[in-house]
């Protein structure tokens, strides 16, 4: 016995497994090589980011950036520029961080030993584990929310996996199932099961390899599996935000860096109470920085959901009154008016840019008849 597992049991789950995704592996650009600086890029981009997606915004990284010592050396402005539509900017300025701290400390390499990873910023005990086993094969088990979902699957796990008991549980399971010495195959494996068999919802229960073990199939449970136990409930923001236009330019403004976009640009406004946007559009943008506005025109209103955050944003076109133009800026950083046309060389949240997208795709003559 090992941990409580027999090595038939082990056997029984880990040797399906491996092969299954050697016959049916995924062909993912890192997988090419495993290079330690392409899988620590793309298990930072796939944490809260479709595969599709995912592997489209690593291409284009790596195009640009070949190597730990090409982030390390590029401006904060182009990291966020390449990570922009991904959400949560962290990663991306942790990101870069990390890659300072790789040139200084391991010679431009990303390491493959969990400690030293689990020091760098922006890695936890997830993406440790993940770079380690992947790049590293290192003998070190993942658990994301695909590996729990099989997991609870294959144990016919009946509490909320979120709690601590549940938690211990699975990183005993996941420990003693790991074959030695094939890691990376085995956690691939479990994460390519959870992403494309083992899925949330409609699993493919007759592709699955390890189908002759799942408990949760075998007693009619896999729908109810993995337990979630009760969410955070979604707040609602209402925001306003004004596209102000003079001298043919418009005004946009940088973030401080200590919020979750610190270092991306914005439209100047602020948070109101529901349905009072245009009334207090002018006040907020003079209380943000000092510029004397008059909403001319509604532009259209915007939604974005993130974590437990639905932000609502209604956008209007601006006019400066008076001559003006220099802000005192109070809560962002640094500021520009720019041409319409540049606006593309900044990286904008998820409003934003939603915004631009509206009046770029739908409305593009709008921006004409506002200067
Ligand atoms: N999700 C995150 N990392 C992954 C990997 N290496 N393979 C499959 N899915 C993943």
């Amino acid at each position: 016995m090992n941990g409580g597992f027999s090595k038939s049991e082990q056997l029984r789950i880990a040797q399906p497994l491996l092969d299954w995704f050697r016959r049916t592996r995924r062909d993912l650009p890192w997988r090419r090589t495993y290079d330690p600086y392409h899988v620590w890029i793309s298990e930072i981009m796939l944490q809260q980011t479709q595969m599709d997606r995912g592997v489209a915004y690593f291409l284009r990284w790596i195009e640009r950036f070949a190597d730990v010592r090409a982030v390390a050396a590029a401006e904060e402005q182009e990291i966020l520029k390449y990570w922009e539509g991904l959400g949560y900017y962290a990663r991306a300025r942790n990101l870069h961080k990390a890659a300072k701290v790789m040139v200084l400390e391991y010679g431009g390499k990303v390491p493959c030993e969990y400690e030293q990873l689990l020091r760098l910023p922006g890695i936890g005990p997830y993406t440790a584990a993940a770079v380690a086993s992947v790049a590293g094969n290192y003998d070190v088990p993942v658990i994301d929310a695909n590996v729990t979902r099989v997991y609870a699957r294959l144990f016919d796990i009946g509490e909320p996996v979120k709690e601590r008991p549940v938690q211990k549980r699975l990183a005993e399971i996941a420990e003693n199932l790991l074959p030695r010495g094939q890691a990376r195959a085995y956690n691939q494996a479990l994460m390519d099961l959870g992403g494309l068999v083992c899925t949330p919802k409609n699993p493919s229960c007759s592709q699955c390899p390890i189908a002759a073990a799942c408990a949760a199939l075998a007693l009619g449970t896999v729908t109810e599996r993995p337990v979630i136990g009760p969410g955070k409930r979604s707040i609602t923001i209402h925001k306003v935000a004004g596209i102000i236009g003079f001298n043919k330019k418009i005004y946009i403004q940088q973030r401080q860096a200590d919020d979750v976009w610190g270092g991306l640009w914005e439209f100047p406004g602020g948070q109101v109470e529901e349905g009072k946007a245009d009334d207090r559009l002018a006040a907020a943008i003079l209380q943000d920085t000092g510029l004397v506005v008059v909403p001319v025109e509604f532009i259209t209103r915007v939604m974005h959901q993130y974590t437990h955050h639905k932000i609502i944003l209604d956008c209007f076109w601006c006019r400066l009154t008076g001559d003006n133009c220099q802000p005192v800026l109070h809560s962002a950083c640094d500021y520009r008016w720019i041409d319409p046309l540049e606006l593309g060389r900044f990286a904008f949240p998820a409003g934003p840019r939603k915004l631009l997208k509206f009046l770029t795709t739908r409305q593009p003559a709008l921006f004409d008849g506002h200067f």
